[in-house]
């Protein structure tokens, strides 16, 4: 199996797990407990069917949407996920330059291996920084400050990780980081020495976002540790309404769920939420987003900016929450096994089929436009 044989999510994620040593596509590929709810997800799109409108003289079909101010291209945002370069020693700027050929926005994680510095000046597409809330406020404070320095458009605070989720994968093979593998997950490495050839011969492992103020030096720490130790679990509406305040500019909240938590949001003046369950990764058995979207488009859509991720992996599911009142539509594993199988080529490759994806599905849909889109044809089984 080859790139130019892998035509969806399933053809690069089988390719990825084919090259990739054990320990690293089973934390990409793997979620919390059972894996409940990372199922969901993407069988909560097939809980609806679209209801296509014909003879409706399309011409040209316009996928862009505006978010958080920020102009799109196309529907879809590259969500923030950790650790890229460990993936594809390309990592951030693979998926950095591939979103900004497809004219979108892409996240940069706290725990990302590229500086969201080099990342910004790189590239004139928005990006989105994403912030965890340490319980050293003055790390806090200093990220905040680098990040509106750097000129990033778009705070994403995520709020469902004050503590680690059960990935009992990541258990197994004893993945953390740097690494302190088990036996077993060793062996998996020596399996695939092209990796290791890949990574041994690449620029040196790092956390630029945290390294002056986390040591993570000689300790091993998994990735459960990190947000148990270093988070804050009493992290309040408090102190997010001053983060948002201090920000003074688009300020998004990730992993909020609830109605409730939704109209806090706005009340504290959020500019966004994206509705998220971490891709499963977190608290096992929660709602799929797509599930809970029209609750909460209905409660607060008027007042901020509704958006989604988990389980996204083709171009109808991206139509069904657009009807639903999503903004726009975050993905995760669905450009990382791309990275991790052939970097900024194989990330281009994919968001590209996504893009001719929604395009396709809008033309058979008869919309023109996104805004076009609604519940009316939506019809839930
Ligand atoms: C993530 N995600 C994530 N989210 C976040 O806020 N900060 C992070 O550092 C990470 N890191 C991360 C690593 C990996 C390997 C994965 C798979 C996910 C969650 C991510 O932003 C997004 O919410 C989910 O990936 C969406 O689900 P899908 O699209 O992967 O199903
Ligand atoms: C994860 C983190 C780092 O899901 O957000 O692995």
């Amino acid at each position: 199996m080859r790139l130019g044989n892998c035509h969806n999510f399933h053809d690069f994620r089988e390719l990825a797990r084919r090259r990739l040593p054990g320990p690293i596509f089973n934390y990409i590929d793997g979620a919390a407990d059972d894996e409940v709810t990372y199922r969901r997800n993407t069988a909560s799109f097939e809980t609806c069917d679209l209801l296509p409108g014909v003879l409706r003289g399309l011409g040209d079909v316009d996928l862009s949407v505006t978010v958080m101010g920020q102009k799109l291209a196309v529907p879809f945002y590259c969500s923030p996920t950790a650790l890229q370069r460990l993936f594809h020693h390309e990592g951030e700027r693979a998926v950095a330059a591939a979103s900004a050929k497809a004219g979108t926005m892409f996240g940069v994680s706290s725990l990302g291996t590229v500086s969201l510095e080099e990342l910004r000046k790189a590239h004139s597409t928005p990006q989105m920084y994403q912030f965890y809330f340490h319980r050293d406020r003055g790390l806090n404070r200093a990220m905040m400050q680098r990040a509106k320095q750097a000129g990033v458009e778009v705070m994403m605070l995520t709020v469902d990780s004050i503590t680690g989720g059960n990935r009992e994968r990541d258990l197994r093979t004893g993945f953390a980081i740097p690494f302190r593998l088990t036996l077993g997950g060793m062996l998996q490495f020596a399996l695939k020495p092209m990796w290791g050839l890949n990574y041994v011969t690449h620029e040196r492992f790092r956390l630029p976002q945290l390294e002056e103020h986390i040591d993570m030096g000689g300790d091993a720490m998994s990735i459960g540790r990190y947000f148990s130790e270093m988070l804050d679990p009493t992290m309040s509406w408090d102190d997010v309404a001053a983060m948002v305040r201090e920000w003074d500019g688009q300020f998004c909240l990730k992993g909020v769920m609830s109605v409730e938590d939704a109209r806090r949001a706005a009340d504290i003046g959020c500019t966004g939420i994206i509705l998220s369950n971490h891709g499963g990764r977190q608290l096992d058995g929660s709602r799929s987003a797509f599930d809970q979207l029209a609750e909460v488009v209905d409660a607060v859509g008027d007042r901020l900016d509704v958006m989604m991720d988990g389980g996204v992996q083709r171009g109808t599911h991206i139509l069904k929450a657009l009807s639903l009142g999503a903004k726009a539509v975050g993905i995760g594993r669905y450009y990382l096994f791309p990275l991790a199988v052939g970097g900024q080529v194989a990330v281009e490759q994919s968001l590209g089929l996504l893009r001719t994806e929604v395009e396709r599905g809008m033309k058979l849909m008869g919309c023109s436009s996104v805004s076009q889109l609604s519940r009316a044809n939506l019809r839930f089984r």
